[in-house]
């Protein structure tokens, strides 16, 4: 049957249609989903991915526990535009608080804690951040806005997000996601690099606690949270390369389709999504490329490295040695005989202690088995995730209590501490009240709400954090 131009069209479109509803049909979906717009008055929408964060009041699925008030906060209103809308608000505790969040389906979750120090008082906090009773931040300050993100197992039905404030300073958060991640994100067993070099299986990892520290689009461009089904960024690998000057690698980029397996239960987009496999930065089978991570030295991590073969022609051309922190972890490896195809990605989970140098170190390195000597091995994408040093805490163990219970059960020297976050909060108010008063008397003579200098009593510093009233009107 002969098919008119027109028609073409017609089936082109319907194909098009087809493809961008199955698309979309398979987009992830996580059974929990909270995203918490800390101390907000109104829903923020993100403009660069369109997800809703909603405020930590007055939400069902959320509870915020606290041994003293906590204060909304907003930045002063003459300070330059916060770098996201999430940053527009946090929330103060001056005392142990606990955010409940509640969690239908058990199991790894990926928390995500967005801090943003708008005022002199928030960049001076010092405080510690627990989920479920275990340490993720230790004496944690905030000096520029960040991210930190961890991977966790869950097996309640509420996860306690505890902030507790060094004694004399604040704790505070901006927004906080806290989101199923899906069953191929990580797997129970990776690759043991030791210190001395041997290689070995491990296992035990999906019971471990995660927190990313890089996250490389190797040889391609910065990738945000709208091309990544789990709202994740990657960023170019250039300023981690080591010694490019002698390696002569190359940089490729696939315009094709990425071979991902149907109904996997190892490989999805959610492990990495096409804008990370389409490029990648080959060696010759002469030349190593070397990347460096400055990482805390006395940790244990797990670096993933992502191969999908965009760069040969062929299957069975490329052979090339992966070196993990100086020592040999794969030799000849041979990329076609794990896939059996080209495009289709795998990836390598490395596990690896770094004692005192605090830097990673990550290689390929050419071979001359590889057929031929323009490309020999390529890699196009690494992440590298602390792991917990013990059962109680990322750092640690530290005497920290997380338990909110302890109010109840609290001792004389809790009990003086809590009368004492008391009194701060008091404090705080009467600064409160007086800097209405005074805005009030302020507006009456000159009609303006700018009024900085007006709150540097003895306690300006922590004043300034909780600017409640002044700013009100920015929402
Ligand atoms: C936090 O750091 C400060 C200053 O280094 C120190 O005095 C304090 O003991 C630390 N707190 C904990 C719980 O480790
Ligand atoms: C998303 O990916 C597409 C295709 O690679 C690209 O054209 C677009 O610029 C990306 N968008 C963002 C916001 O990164
Ligand atoms: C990488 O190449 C440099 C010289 O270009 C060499 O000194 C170094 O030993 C090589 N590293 C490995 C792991 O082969
Ligand atoms: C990390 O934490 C988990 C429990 O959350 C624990 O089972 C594991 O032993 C801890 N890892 C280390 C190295 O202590």
């Amino acid at each position: 049957m002969a098919s008119s131009p027109g028609s073409a069209r017609l089936t082109v479109l319907l194909l098009c249609l087809l493809v961008s509803s199955t698309a979309s049909a398979t987009r992830f979906a996580p059974a929990d989903n909270h995203l918490i717009a800390c101390g907000a008055t109104a829903p923020v929408v993100l403009p660069e991915d369109g997800r809703r964060f909603v405020p930590d009041t007055g939400c069902a699925s959320v509870r915020l526990r606290s041994t003293a008030p906590t204060l909304p906060s907003a930045p002063d209103a003459a300070a330059p535009p916060p770098p996201s809308p999430l940053h527009a608000a946090a929330r103060v505790f001056s005392c142990h608080a606990s955010y409940d969040l509640a969690i239908t389906r058990r199991g790894r979750h990926v928390l995500r804690l967005h801090f943003y120090p708008f005022s002199p008082a928030l960049a001076a906090a010092r405080f510690h951040v627990g989920a479920a009773g275990f340490l993720l931040l230790h004496n944690f300050t905030v000096s520029s806005p960040v991210v930190k993100e961890f991977l966790l197992p869950v097996d309640t039905d509420a996860l306690a997000l505890t902030f507790v404030p060094e004694p004399g300073s604040a704790a505070f958060i901006n927004a906080i996601e806290l989101f199923s991640a899906p069953e191929e994100l990580v797997g129970d067993v990776g690759t043991l690099v030791a210190a001395d070099g041997t290689v070995g299986r491990t296992d035990g990892l999906s019971s471990q606690v995660f927190e990313t520290l890089y996250r490389i689009n190797v040889a391609g461009r910065k990738v945000t949270p709208f091309n990544d089904t789990l709202w994740r960024t990657w960023v170019n690998d250039g300023r981690f390369l080591v010694d490019t000057g002698s390696s002569g690698s190359t940089v490729w980029s696939f315009g094709g389709r990425i071979a991902y397996p149907k109904g996997s239960r190892l490989m999805s987009r959610e492990v990495a999504p096409d804008n990370v496999y389409n490029s990648a930065r080959s060696v010759r089978s002469d030349g190593n490329v070397t990347w460096g991570f400055p990482v805390p030295a006395g940790s244990r991590y797990l670096v993933r490295t992502h191969f999908c073969d965009i760069v040969s022609k062929a299957l069975y051309q490329l052979y090339f040695d992966i070196y993990v922190n100086g020592h040999l972890a794969v030799k000849y490896f041979d990329i076609s005989s794990v896939t059996g195809s080209l495009a289709y990605p795998y990836y390598i989970d490395f596990v690896v202690d770094v004692e005192d140098e605090g830097i990673l170190k990550l290689a390929i390195v050419g071979s001359k088995m590889s057929r031929s000597e323009q490309v020999s091995g390529f890699l196009n994408a690494i992440e590298i995730m602390r792991m917990n040093k013990t059962g109680g805490g990322m750092d640690g163990d530290f005497p920290v209590s997380l338990d909110m219970g302890y109010a109840i059960r609290m001792g004389i020297g809790e009990f003086v501490r809590s009368l004492l976050c008391g009194l701060i909060f008091a404090g705080l108010l009467l600064v409160l009240v007086v800097l209405v008063m005074r805005l009030r008397t302020e507006l009456r003579n000159n009609g303006t709400l700018c009024s900085r200098q007006s709150i540097d009593s003895g306690d300006g510093k922590l004043a300034r954090a909780y600017q409640l009233v002044p700013t009100k009107t920015d929402y």
